[in-house]
């Protein structure tokens, strides 16, 4: 009997033909574009042996048992996988794979840089006025905007993404580093002459703290009121992770005090909604000192491919007992 295999959205080709070249796999996809209706989600996996899904997915309880027995392997077509139960996973012996490769390091470590930029130098501000018509002479103090070249930025999670955001940042800028991490890493602060710091530090020195850490219940709302307190009035909130990594409402609250210079956000608390508590008087898009964008940093074609290469990996490897790529290690 062939082995059922269930794509939820439609993923780059190079993904699914690797799939589909597999003799013994039987390979469905959701190829409307929208996101599955969890009803029908639900009724597709049924009797699968390798789920490919999306960050969107709530891979948990009802969906595992909704897969059945022959469920091995859940490849999450991302890096994060905090919509997998990773618990619910171990329990019913389903490995869980997620999609960490060089191109989407590359890819968001590059996008960060570039909200970095935009930020720092009132790029989308500045479009904004000169659309506008507002530009009419040349005048000295023009949107001002301040140096990146030797300023301090604090990286909150040295993983993958957190090393080529440090690489780009040292070198290409002159930029000191100061970043928090599990792992001491020698070879970087030798290198590059990082300094691994506790997080109270790195808020209190840097002038832009850019977040690269997964969501976990430890890092769940890393960022709040007391820690936006102790950054410096002229510093920078990067956000390239996970949305709730921050407590939304504190940091609009900090923006509108301006109590921090800014911030520059991929993603959201409550996304795809931005701004979840309409009733709120502070919001999110009405702040010019903050950049909304809408969680694409690894979107690049290089990074989409790379990520359905590994995720696509992932579930070859599991289904014949080959070595897959990436899997989720699960305490
Ligand atoms: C990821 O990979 O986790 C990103 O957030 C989506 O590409």
């Amino acid at each position: 009997m062939k082995k059922k295999i269930f794509i939820t959205r439609n993923i780059p080709a190079v993904g699914v033909k690797m799939l589909k070249a597999q003799k013994d796999f039987d390979v469905h996809i959701y190829r409307r574009d929208e996101k599955i209706p969890r009803k029908t989600l639900l009724q597709k996996i049924k009797g699968c042996h390798g789920i490919l899904s999306i960050l969107t997915e709530k891979m948990d309880t009802q969906a595992m048992d909704a897969a059945g027995p022959n469920l091995k392997i859940i490849a999450n077509y991302a890096v994060g996988f905090d919509n997998i139960d990773l618990k619910a996973a171990k329990e019913r012996g389903i490995a869980v794979g997620n999609a960490p490769c060089d191109e989407v390091s590359e890819a968001v470590a590059e996008f960060t840089f570039a909200l970095l930029l935009a930020r720092s130098r009132r790029i989308v501000e500045s479009d904004k006025y000169t659309r506008l018509g507002k530009y009419e002479e040349w005048h000295p103090l023009l949107m001002l905007g301040r140096d990146v070249y030797a300023k301090t930025l604090g990286i909150v999670g040295l993983g993958r993404i957190g090393q080529a955001l440090c690489q780009r940042a040292a070198k290409g800028f002159g930029m000191k580093i100061l970043y928090t991490d599990m792992r001491q890493n020698k070879e970087f602060e030798k290198e590059y002459k990082a300094k691994k710091v506790p997080l109270a530090t790195l808020l209190k020195k840097s002038d832009y703290v850019s977040l690269h850490v997964p969501l976990l219940p430890s890092t769940r709302h890393l960022i709040g009121v007391k820690q936006l307190k102790m950054m410096k009035k002229t510093a920078y909130l990067i956000n390239t992770a996970r949305g709730p990594v921050v407590h939304e409402k504190a940091l609009l609250k900090a923006l509108y005090k301006n109590e921090i210079a800014g911030a520059a956000l991929d993603v959201y608390e409550c996304e795809p909604t931005i701004d979840c508590d309409l009733t709120d008087r502070y919001e999110l898009r009405k702040l010019s000192n903050v950049i909304i964008t809408p969680h694409i940093a690894s979107a690049t074609i290089e990074a989409r491919d790379a990520m359905a290469r590994v995720a696509a990996e992932n579930i070859i490897g599991v289904l014949k007992n080959r070595k897959a790529p990436a899997l989720v290690k699960i305490k």
